[in-house]
């Protein structure tokens, strides 16, 4: 699977279901999704996050901040409310003229279009904090690896990133046939029984091997919080603070 593949995949996802395939939940199929209930769920994410960074004194005050995998904006809008301005970044058109339509920012959200496998569009040091959720799991494992290393150089020294990924599967059913069952039949599962408009692949950070990655930049795990994965996944936010000058 490269970087073509995924394009297409949450083009068709964005296309279909915008709000339902960035939060998957089965009641809410079919336009179940309220756009308030929608962006209170990422208000409620950040302002728990940004607390957390606080109590572990990781916290880069105002700035820039750049939400990775931005999907309908629904965490974008939640960083405005804390940030001077926030790029949003995505691979899917889709996703990204749904989070438009529902930008609450008054402009000071900007939502781009990145295919491709770097973040060469931005300076190295040009972000005070990278935030990420429920995106490089999706991606093949090198890929993924190559958006935590450009996040290592786009964000200042002294700035933060929190990154939120499943560290792996618990021993459910739906987590044990993601663990041991071969793609091709989880792929086609979601698409002929469960309906899915396009596949959504679904890859585990083990803590050690995450921490590697980021260390290799210069940054470092400093907590990590258990906090949703619902049953079938461990699913991680870990804080990172980036080594460089101080705040
Ligand atoms: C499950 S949604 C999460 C959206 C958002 N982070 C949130 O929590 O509300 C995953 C998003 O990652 C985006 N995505 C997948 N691969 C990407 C890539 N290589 N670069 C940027 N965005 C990507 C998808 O298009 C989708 O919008």
């Amino acid at each position: 699977m490269g970087l073509d593949e995924v394009r297409d995949d949450w083009t068709r996802l964005g296309s279909a279901e915008p709000l339902w395939a960035v939060c998957v939940d089965p009641d809410k199929r079919g336009g179940g999704w309220d756009d308030n209930e929608f962006l209170a769920s990422g208000a409620a994410e950040i302002d728990g996050a940004l607390r957390r960074l606080t109590e572990l004194g990781i916290r880069p005050e105002g700035g820039r901040a750049l939400d990775f995998g931005c999907g309908a904006g629904r965490l974008s809008n939640a960083l405005a409310a804390h940030f001077e301005t926030v790029v949003g970044v995505d691979i899917s058109a889709p996703m990204l003229a749904e989070a438009r339509r529902l930008d609450r920012s008054g402009g000071r959200i900007d939502f781009r279009l990145n295919d491709a496998p770097d973040l060469a569009a931005f300076d190295d040091g040009s972000f005070d904090l990278v935030y990420t959720d429920l995106v490089l799991q999706h991606l093949p494992p090198a890929l993924a690896a190559g958006y935590l290393r450009e996040f290592t150089r786009v964000v200042r020294p002294g700035g933060a990133m929190v990154i939120g990924v499943p560290e792996r599967e618990k021993p459910t059913f739906k987590g044990l046939v993601f663990r041991y069952a071969p793609w091709p039949l989880i792929r086609i599962a979601q698409r002929v029984v469960l309906r899915y408009p396009a596949p959504m692949r679904m890859h585990v950070w083990p803590t050690r091997q995450l921490s590697a990655v980021l260390a290799a930049g210069g940054a470092r795990i400093a907590a990590s919080d258990d906090y949703w994965g619902g049953d079938h996944w461990r699913h991680l936010r870990h804080y990172v603070e980036v080594r460089g000058e101080s705040r």
